[in-house]
């Protein structure tokens, strides 16, 4: 079987595609979506995520703004700047850069941003919303596995997908997207995680795979069935004699899985594409949603 490498490129392309005329209208109204990304500390990973997105908001006319705290910073700074975000009308979005250091407490500090300006979708607001079927900001990384599977016409409806991995930001955000009943949900969903006894169990009989535990080569070829949609979620920085000192990898042996998938998202230039392209979509709505509600924004 040849196995399709589903690309993020097209898919992230053509959405900006279509975003550009949006920005363009509120534009014209004299409002330009607009993102506050708070980075706390100096992660490597995060400030390349953070450039990532800078870049792609102003290439496609929109603004994002980046306040970089010092590691050590307190609940309290942070807090004090999220509530001047809050209260800033020219930020649609506010994403707060996670991981965070161990001593902030994620829950209180993403608790603390507007519902309203919650781009990322990580507020309890709207992870309910999601769970009752009524979705208002979608978390990003998901969102985008969706317009994949849409772009590339794999179905979902019917088919048993597996989700390796439980956390807030794919895991248990994607299990709400693919077990909903409307047309790119309707899927029988397991969930995999480290309690999980015999992952090699669940994943032979899954027709999709999201491989999301941030553990390198985690899924091989022994542990799927012909025929079977992988999405790669990984991208693990491995450490190495090369230039960089690292080479990124997937959740998935991709090698071993091409002849028996149908097809597997590529690592990088899968998965990685779609979130910011997300962001980016989720921030022109929320500046759309203050124009049909300016008294509510
Ligand atoms: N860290 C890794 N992925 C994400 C994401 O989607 N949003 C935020 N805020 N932090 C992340």
């Amino acid at each position: 079987m040849e196995t399709l490498l589903l690309k993020g490129k097209p898919v992230s392309d053509s959405i900006r595609l279509a975003l550009a005329p949006r920005v363009q209208s509120l534009k014209e109204i004299g409002i330009i979506p607009k993102l506050a990304a708070i980075i706390v500390g100096d992660d490597p990973a995060s400030q390349v995520y953070v450039l990532n997105k800078t870049r792609a908001f102003e290439k496609l006319n929109c603004e994002s703004q980046t306040f970089r705290l010092d590691v050590g910073s307190s609940e309290k700074e942070v807090l004090t700047l999220i509530d001047t975000l809050n209260n800033d009308s020219s930020v649609y979005g506010i994403l707060v850069q996670l991981p965070l250091p161990n001593h902030l407490d994620a829950k209180t500090i993403l608790h603390a941003v507007s519902s309203k300006k919650d781009v990322d979708g990580f507020h309890p607001k709207n992870l309910g919303l999601l769970l009752e079927g009524n979705p208002n900001f979608i978390p990003c990384t998901p969102q985008g596995i969706l317009e994949i599977l849409k772009h590339y016409d794999i179905p979902v409806s019917g088919r048993h997908a597996v989700i390796v991995g439980r956390s807030n930001i794919v895991g248990k955000p994607m299990f709400a997207l693919l077990a909903q009943k409307y047309e790119m949900g309707n899927a029988t969903v397991t969930i995999c995680h480290t309690g999980t006894k015999d992952l090699a169990l669940h994943t032979k009989q899954a027709d999709i795979i999201i491989a999301a535990a941030g553990s390198p080569n985690m899924i091989t070829g022994d542990m799927i069935k012909e025929g079977v949609d992988i999405i790669d979620v990984g991208i693990n920085r491995v450490e190495d004699n090369s230039e960089k000192g690292y080479t990124l990898m997937g959740d998935v042996n991709t090698e071993s899985v091409m002849g028996i998938a149908n097809s597997v998202t590529p690592v990088p230039g899968g998965v990685g594409p779609m979130t910011i392209t997300m962001l980016l979509v989720n921030t022109v709505k929320s500046a759309e949603k203050c124009v049909e509600l300016v008294a509510g924004c």
